[in-house]
């Protein structure tokens, strides 16, 4: 596959990656903070972040490329009230959505459309990313300084279940 390609796909594995550290983080805030609901979410969507980036390796790998695994950022370890973690959440997902959609420019100006097909998958489950975190933020600006309404949001976010993978979501 085109070097620059292959370059910017590890690029982006690394950067999944660093975002799954990074949900980890915050779900290690949470559980240090005794809200194991949204512990439990993070920690889902740290699962995710693994997902996308093993969905990008085995890509390199069909396409005959080389994968070249970077070093990750060590993620912050203080993160504010859980309106603050998830505005945080909220904002590193519109950064990725915006790295997907660089990468897709570079296949598309590449003329690769092998990789702008399975760019395709990430780019819908960006809208969902930033859909189901912007939902977490109003719901946590609704429940502001009321702690019943905080520990109410808590026990929901912990009824979470593992996405079955295929499908974004
Ligand atoms: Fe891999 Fe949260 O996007």
């Amino acid at each position: 596959m085109d070097k620059a390609i292959q370059d910017a796909i590890n690029e982006q594995i690394k950067d999944e990656l660093f975002a799954g550290y990074m949900y980890l983080s915050m779900s290690a805030h949470f559980e240090n903070g005794n809200l194991p609901g949204f512990a439990h979410w993070m920690r889902l969507q740290a699962q995710e972040e693994l997902e996308h980036a093993m969905r990008l390796f085995d890509y390199v790998n069909r396409r005959g490329g080389r994968v070249v695994l970077q070093a990750v950022d060590q993620p912050p370890v203080e993160f504010g009230s859980a309106l603050s973690i998830f505005e945080q959440a909220l904002e590193h997902e519109r950064l990725v959505t915006g790295l997907i959609h660089r990468l897709y420019e570079l296949a598309a100006e590449k003329g690769d459309w092998a990789t702008q097909q399975e760019l395709q998958w990430f780019i819908a489950e960006q809208v969902e990313e930033e859909d189901s975190a912007g939902r977490a933020v109003d719901q946590l600006r609704m429940a502001a300084a009321d702690s019943a309404a905080l520990l109410m949001l808590d026990q929901q976010f912990g009824a979470r279940a593992p996405d079955g993978g295929g499908e974004a979501e």
